[in-house]
C-alpha cells in the first residue's frame, strides 16, 4: 500500500487534567494531510490547536481514535519507538524557541543528529546554520542571540534531520513582522526544496493564507477548511511566482 498522507487522524479524542480539572480537549478530530502540502491551523485561543499538534508529534497520546503519521500508527508504539520515530520523521518549533540554554547554536542543532548516531553531526549542523544565515553565530549561546536568531537556530535544529513533517506552534508569535517574515520564508523554502509537509498553528491570517489549506478549529473540533488564493504581495515574495502549486499539484 502506498502511503499518501503525512497525517491521518480518525475520530481522535483526548482529555487532559485530573478530577474536576479534567478537560475534554479534542472532540472527534478527523484530519488527512497529504505529503508535501502546507496546512495552517487557526482558531480561537483554547480551541485545542496546540494539543492537536502535540498528538501529531507523538508528545501526547490520544485517548481513542486513530493517529497515523507517515502511515505508522503511533498508538501501538512504545515510548522508545515513539522517540525514535519522532527523531526520524518530525521536526518541531515553538513560539518560545525552546533551545537548550547551556549549549551553543551549533551544539543545539547537532543534538538530534547525535541522538540518531550521525558521525557527521557537527558538520551537518554547521551547514544547516549557514543555510539560515547564522554561520557567524555558531558558538553563541541562546541568551546571546536575538529572538529571530534563536528561532532560526530552532528551525535549523528541526530541519537538520530532513524530517518529512515540520510542526510549528505560533512560530512567529514572539517576533516582529520583518523577523517573522524571515522565519516564514525559511519554512516555505523547506516545503519547496525538501518537500517538507508543513503543519502550522498561527494567529496571523497572512501566514495562514500562505498555506495550501487552512483548517479552522473551535472547541476541540474542526469546523471548516479553506484553500486560500495565493495572490497577495507576501505570497509572491515567500512562495515565488508559481508558489505552492508546483509542489502540491
Ligand atoms: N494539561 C492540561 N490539563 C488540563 N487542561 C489543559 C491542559 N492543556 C491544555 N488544556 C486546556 O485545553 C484547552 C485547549 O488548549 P490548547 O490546545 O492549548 O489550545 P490552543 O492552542 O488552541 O490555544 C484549553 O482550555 C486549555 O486550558
Ligand atoms: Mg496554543
Amino acid at each position: 500500500m502506498t502511503v499518501t498522507d503525512a497525517v491521518s487522524l480518525k475520530n481522535v479524542h483526548l482529555s487532559l487534567g485530573e478530577g474536576a480539572g479534567k478537560v475534554h480537549i479534542l472532540q472527534g478530530i478527523d484530519l488527512s494531510i497529504p505529503f508535501r502540502t502546507s496546512v495552517g491551523l487557526v482558531g480561537p485561543s483554547g480551541s485545542g490547536k496546540s494539543t492537536l499538534l502535540m498528538v501529531l508529534a507523538g508528545l501526547e497520546r490520544a485517548d481513542s481514535g486513530e493517529v497515523k503519521i507517515s502511515g505508522s500508527d503511533l498508538s501501538v508504539m512504545s515510548e522508545d519507538d515513539l522517540a525514535k520515530f519522532r527523531g526520524e520523521n518530525i521536526g518541531i518549533i515553538f513560539q518560545s524557541f525552546h533551545l537548550i540554554p547551556n549549549m551553543t547554536a551549533l551544539e543545539n542543532v547537532a543534538v538530534p543528529l547525535e541522538l540518531a548516531g550521525d558521525k557527521d553531526a557537527f558538520q551537518k549542523a554547521r551547514a544547516e546554520l549557514e543555510s539560515v544565515n547564522l554561520g557567524h553565530r555558531l558558538n553563541h549561546y541562546p541568551s546571546q542571540m536575538s529572538g529571530g536568531e534563536q528561532q532560526r537556530v530552532a528551525i535549523a535544529r528541526a530541519l537538520v534531520t530532513r524530517p518529512k513533517i515540520l510542526i510549528a506552534d505560533e512560530p512567529t508569535g514572539n517576533l516582529d513582522a520583518d523577523t517573522g517574515k524571515q522565519i516564514i520564508k525559511l519554512m516555505f523554502d523547506a516545503n519547496k526544496m525538501h518537500e517538507t509537509t508543513l503543519v502550522l498553528v498561527t494567529h496571523d491570517p497572512e501566514l495562514a493564507n500562505l498555506c495550501a489549506q487552512t483548517i479552522h478549529m473551535r472547541s476541540g473540533e474542526i469546523i471548516e477548511s479553506h484553500f486560500p488564493a495565493h495572490d497577495s504581495e507576501l505570497a509572491r515574495e515567500v512562495l515565488g511566482k508559481n508558489g505552492l502549486d508546483e509542489v502540491s499539484a
